[in-house]
């Protein structure tokens, strides 16, 4: 048999689609349903390893663990500075921040404290307050309730707070919904003894914990680890590993670095829910996560209080304004932990009235 090369120069034309078919397909097949697109996948791929890469720069970003420990390095990093640790606020919304006029209350007088960011829906009618809350908003992307894209939406805004300034050093996950119950300067000198001990935050980063709800007897628990099909989340989510908690957290740079490193989890998490009733990604991804990679470095309970007396359809108590007086955030800043919530949900837009009355007098007061 003569095969001139012609011929088989136009065989080989002819199987080229065939092949690009084969070697694309398993690359876009499995994006095809996926809540999150091809795109906002790639791009929030490339935004955690700009993240990722920035914090591993010597260029004065708060120390790993594996860095922390010879005496002239955490020297260099504490003269490299001239600020105190930060708290990062990582507003994400899917409405306008009716409360922004008390959290600029709240954040008066402490700019060198904290920094905003705020990570909209822009498919929502987002307004962007002026003051504090001027251009903080981050790129941002569209976000469902019962899908994974609020997930996706908190390592954004992590993976933006890292990159913006090295000084951040708690992130705080709150909603449009989110109040303060105590004043800045409470929360800050609780979490960092006071403004000069802060400093401490850079030389052990390890000895500061995370605030996030890491809990293993939800009643409808299986159901949850089973929303995306029976053995969907293993070999790398067993279900003894599982965790729920609280979608707003106070994460270290430590964890905040972990979650926007994490593919292995995020592989599972990303997958659709079959189950829609018992589809809550967010409210387990961030405690299975930490809590199968740093137990002992998490607290286990959120700073945020929420009222689940009365829920409905997976919605905890909706404060009316008729709610709002001095006892009941008396009440609501009791915590079983040592310390006190700095923060409760949710509330109506119209509870700003009566917050405001008593900002000063009771919220800011302790
Ligand atoms: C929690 O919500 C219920 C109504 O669902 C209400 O009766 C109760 O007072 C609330 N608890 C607190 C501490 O606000
Ligand atoms: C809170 O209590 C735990 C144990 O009960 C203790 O280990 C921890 O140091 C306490 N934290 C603070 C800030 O007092």
């Amino acid at each position: 048999m003569s095969t001139s090369p012609f011929v088989l120069a136009l065989s080989l034309l002819l199987s080229l689609p065939l092949l690009l078919f084969f070697f694309f397909f398993p690359t876009i097949y499995p994006h095809k349903n996926l809540p999150l697109s091809l795109r906002d996948e790639l791009d929030d791929r490339a935004l955690f390893r700009r993240a990722s890469a920035a914090r591993a720069t010597p260029s004065g970003h708060a120390a790993t663990s594996s860095s922390s420990r010879s005496f002239p390095a955490k020297f260099a990093r504490l003269g490299a500075r001239n600020s105190r640790p930060k708290i990062a606020f990582l507003f994400l919304t899917n409405s306008d921040l009716s409360f922004s006029p008390l959290w600029e209350k709240f954040f008066s007088g402490h700019s060198r404290f904290y920094n905003i960011y705020i990570h909209a829906d822009p498919s929502s009618k987002f307004a962007p307050p002026d003051g504090v809350f001027r251009k903080r908003l981050i790129p941002s992307k569209k976000t469902e309730r019962a899908s994974p894209t609020l997930i996706a939406a908190a390592r954004r805004l992590l993976a933006d707070a890292i990159l913006d300034d090295p000084a951040n050093f708690y992130f705080a996950l709150v909603s449009q919904h989110c109040v303060p119950l105590h004043s800045f300067r409470y929360m800050y000198d609780a979490l960092f003894g006071n403004s000069i001990s802060a400093f401490n935050a850079y030389i052990n980063p390890g000895e500061y914990k995370s605030y996030i709800e890491i809990l293993s007897d939800e009643p409808n628990l299986y159901e949850r680890y089973a929303a995306r099909g029976e053995h969907v989340m293993l070999p790398e989510v067993p279900f003894e590993q599982f965790r729920v908690g609280s979608q707003f957290f106070m994460l270290t740079k430590r964890h905040a670095s972990l979650v926007i490193e994490d593919e292995k989890l995020w592989s599972k998490f990303r997958l659709p829910c079959l189950d829609k009733e018992c589809c809550y990604p967010e409210e387990h991804y961030f405690p299975t996560l930490l809590s199968m990679s740093d137990p002992k470095g998490c607290s286990h309970y959120t700073l945020t209080r929420v009222n689940w007396t009365g829920s409905f359809d997976g919605h905890p108590h909706l404060y009316q304004p008729e709610e709002i007086s001095p006892a009941l955030v008396r009440e609501l800043r009791q915590s079983e932990s040592n310390y006190s919530y700095f923060f409760a949900r949710k509330f109506t837009p119209e509870c700003l009235e009566p917050l405001m009355k008593i900002a000063d007098n009771v919220i800011f007061k302790d």
